[in-house]
């Protein structure tokens, strides 16, 4: 069992807070995301984690044991780092062996374990190539492969596809994924691009400013956004939000335009934020919400139309069968049971029927 738990972390760095007191639970053997923008306190976060960087109070359990004070080498965790250090002139079998070969290891066992290490990768045609010149996706590889020899009990990543260009992102963000199914031990990995984010993880922390916002499935973080930062953190193109009015118990003034919205479970504040997601907006010739067409992208079979409206800009998605021109007035129809309503002082996410439907209370 390989649980990581940390509870009322805070690292001050001088007069400033990098990690705020930050409290969470990874379960045995889950992949979970660490997100948010440059600077938000990632790295320290996983740095504590690490044992790299002493927390300034708090506490980090791994499997139950207490380790906030033990060193990085005496913890059962494997990091890997964005720009990994690999031996270039040694090959990729030597590569990956190295960190059994320091512990002295038999040489048998480290043969073995290389073997199979090389094996989950799909990298066993490279084990007598020197890593000089392999391909990057393929020296990520060996930097995992000497990671994962070890049979750590956690995996600690920090950005570790950051250096790759975005084809190969794609495709290391899935390979990622499979090693992890294969081997399933307990991942923490730090990123500051949603997509990975949303691809990779069973859950996602999202932070801001050295404070986890939300903690929540993909799909939960996505449709259930705790916050206008949130909401706005997560989707391309981005969830738009329009200025609003409280408007009786299912409607909002957006502008000129009443729009129905779920009913909220408690006093809206007299200052809303309507959030709607881009496929949850369509255009509709009698909706009273009107606009102006400020650009249409053509995506494949879809396209992302902006429009510009008295209560701000939207953008929404449609299919190519949809024909719209820059300038054209248009009227759009925000999903009634889709629309998330915030509270324009504080930028929190109001609770209503969708939020309840998911036992959110
Ligand atoms: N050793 C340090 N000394 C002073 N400030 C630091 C140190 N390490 C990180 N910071 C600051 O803490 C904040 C969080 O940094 P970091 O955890 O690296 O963010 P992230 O990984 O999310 O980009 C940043 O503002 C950074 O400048
Ligand atoms: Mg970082």
């Amino acid at each position: 069992m390989a649980e990581i738990r940390i509870a009322h972390l805070h690292k001050r760095f001088g007069e400033f807070v990098a990690v705020r007191d930050t409290t969470l639970t990874v379960a045995d053997g889950e992949f979970f995301v660490l997100l948010g923008p440059s600077g938000c306190g990632k790295t320290t976060t996983l740095r504590m984690i690490a044992g790299l960087e002493l927390p300034t109070s708090g506490e980090i359990r791994l499997a139950g044991e207490d380790v906030t004070f033990r060193r990085a080498r005496d913890r059962d965790i494997a990091f890997v780092f964005q720009l990994f250090a690999l031996y270039p002139h040694m090959n990729v079998r030597r590569n990956i062996a190295f960190p059994l070969l320091a512990q002295g290891l038999p040489r048998a066992e480290v043969r073995a374990r290389v073997v199979e290490a090389a094996r989950l990768l799909r990298i066993e045609h490279l084990l007598d190539r020197p890593v000089g010149g392999l391909s990057g996706g393929d020296r990520q590889r060996v930097a995992l492969g000497r990671a994962i020899v070890r049979r750590p009990a956690a995996f600690l990543m920090d950005e570790p596809l950051g250096a790759l260009d975005a084809e190969f992102r794609a495709l290391m963000c899935e390979e990622l994924r499979l090693l992890h199914q294969r081997i399933g031990a307990t991942t923490v990995y730090v990123t500051h691009d949603q997509l990975e984010a949303m691809a990779m993880a069973d859950r996602i922390a999202v932070m801001d400013k050295g404070v986890v916002l939300q903690c929540d499935r993909p799909a939960e973080i996505y449709h259930r956004p705790r916050s206008i930062f949130v909401a706005d953190f997560i989707g391309s193109p981005a969830m738009s939000f329009l200025d609003a009015r409280p408007a009786g118990p299912t409607a909002a003034r957006v502008g000129e335009a009443t729009v129905a919205v779920p009913r909220l479970q408690e006093e809206p504040p007299p200052e809303l934020v309507l959030g709607i997601r881009p496929e949850h907006l369509r255009l509709a010739d009698s909706a009273p919400l009107r606009g102006v067409v400020a650009g249409v992208e053509y995506m494949g079979a879809r396209q992302v139309v902006t429009v510009d409206t008295a209560a701000g800009r939207a953008r929404l998605r449609c299919g190519n069968e949809v024909k719209v021109g820059f300038g054209e007035r248009v009227g759009l129809l925000p999903d009634p049971t889709r629309a998330i309503l915030f509270d324009r002082a504080s930028g929190r996410a109001l609770r209503s029927e969708l939020f309840a439907a998911a036992g959110h209370g």
